[in-house]
């Protein structure tokens, strides 16, 4: 592996920012970026596999790209940007998708999952080849390292397994990814239902806490949080949960505010986050044409002109 190693990552722009992305995903990107050269890409084409309302999606795309700023996303360190502004991740997914099996796919537990919550008539081919397009976000930037939460693991393997055969069959063109999932907080899970992660699709509005939650929010979602920790319990035996739930809530907002106040300056200039999710691509782009341009050679694509 390289000194500086690649590191890419992605979130979608559907439903907001909950702890479980943070502490599964986003404070791993923060830290990344010390030592790596890292992408992070909001991915408006993964959204669209479920319905989406247009104006929606536009402005959850913008409100996300001022959440990872807040975060600590560093556009001066790191490359930040929207997936559909580099047009070669589409490209490339088409190709990989002739190198990905229908079986492999529908193996995906993640299809499955939401599928299952859909009539068959109404799970779009989107849904199905949705890994492919994630291949081939990871695979166009040769990235080494995927910092990723639990669930993403399958689709780490599928990624791996693409790239190998891709490589194999038509030599070294990409680099095989490792997946970064963090042993503790690789799944948090939902405050109501604790068997289920918590979930920016799923229909749990109080058993999901947003990043962007005010502190009577956080208050009352941890109060009426389900409890499971035996540990805990102990400690704080004789006391009660309620004690427990108070300081967790305390915690909690503290932890919270600083992240909070930065995305209420960010929002106020929309127009500063366009521009930095331009330079973002730009930079995205001039690495992703590349790998492109090598992968239409290697299949045997005619050079234009
Ligand atoms: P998404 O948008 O669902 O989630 C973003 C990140 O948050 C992690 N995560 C969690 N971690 C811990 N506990 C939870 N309850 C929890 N819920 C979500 C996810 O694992 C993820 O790391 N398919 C991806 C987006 C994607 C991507 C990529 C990721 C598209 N292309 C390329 C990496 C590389 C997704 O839907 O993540």
């Amino acid at each position: 592996m390289p000194a500086v190693a690649r590191v890419l990552s992605g979130i979608q722009p559907s439903g907001e920012v909950h702890l479980g992305n943070y502490i599964g995903a986003l404070r791993h990107w923060v830290a990344d970026q010390d030592r790596n050269d890292c992408f992070y890409v909001v991915v408006d084409l993964h959204a669209i596999t479920v319905p989406q309302e247009p104006e929606a999606l536009r402005a959850a795309t913008l409100d996300l790209a001022a959440i990872l700023l807040a975060v600590g996303i560093d556009p001066e360190r790191s490359t930040l940007f929207v997936q559909s502004h580099v047009h070669e991740h589409a490209e490339l997914a088409w190709v990989l998708g002739c190198f990905a099996m229908f079986g492999e796919l529908r193996r995906m537990t993640q299809f499955k999952d939401k599928a299952h919550r859909q009539r068959e008539a109404s799970v779009s081919v989107g849904l199905f080849s949705y890994p492919v397009l994630q291949a081939a976000d990871i695979l166009i930037y040769q990235a080494d390292r995927v910092p990723v939460g639990e669930d993403q693991r399958q689709h780490l393997e599928l990624t791996r397994d693409v790239a190998q055969r891709f490589n194999g069959r038509f030599g070294e063109t990409f680099v095989v990814p490792e997946a970064a999932i963090p042993p503790v907080g690789a799944r948090i899970m939902d405050l109501q239902n604790p068997t289920a992660k918590m979930s920016k699709s799923a229909d749990s509005p109080q058993g999901t806490i947003r990043v962007t939650d005010p502190p009577d929010v956080l208050a009352r979602k941890i109060k009426t949080a389900v409890t499971e920790i035996p540990d805990l319990e102990e400690a704080y035996a004789g006391k009660g949960y309620a004690d427990l739930k108070r300081d967790l809530a305390e915690a909690l907002v503290e932890f919270l505010r600083p992240l909070q106040e930065r995305y209420r300056d960010l929002a106020t200039d929309p127009g500063e986050i366009a521009r930095l999710l331009e330079v973002g691509a730009a930079k995205a782009q001039a690495v992703a044409s590349k790998t492109l341009a090598a992968v239409y050679e290697r299949v045997g694509f005619l050079p234009r002109g």
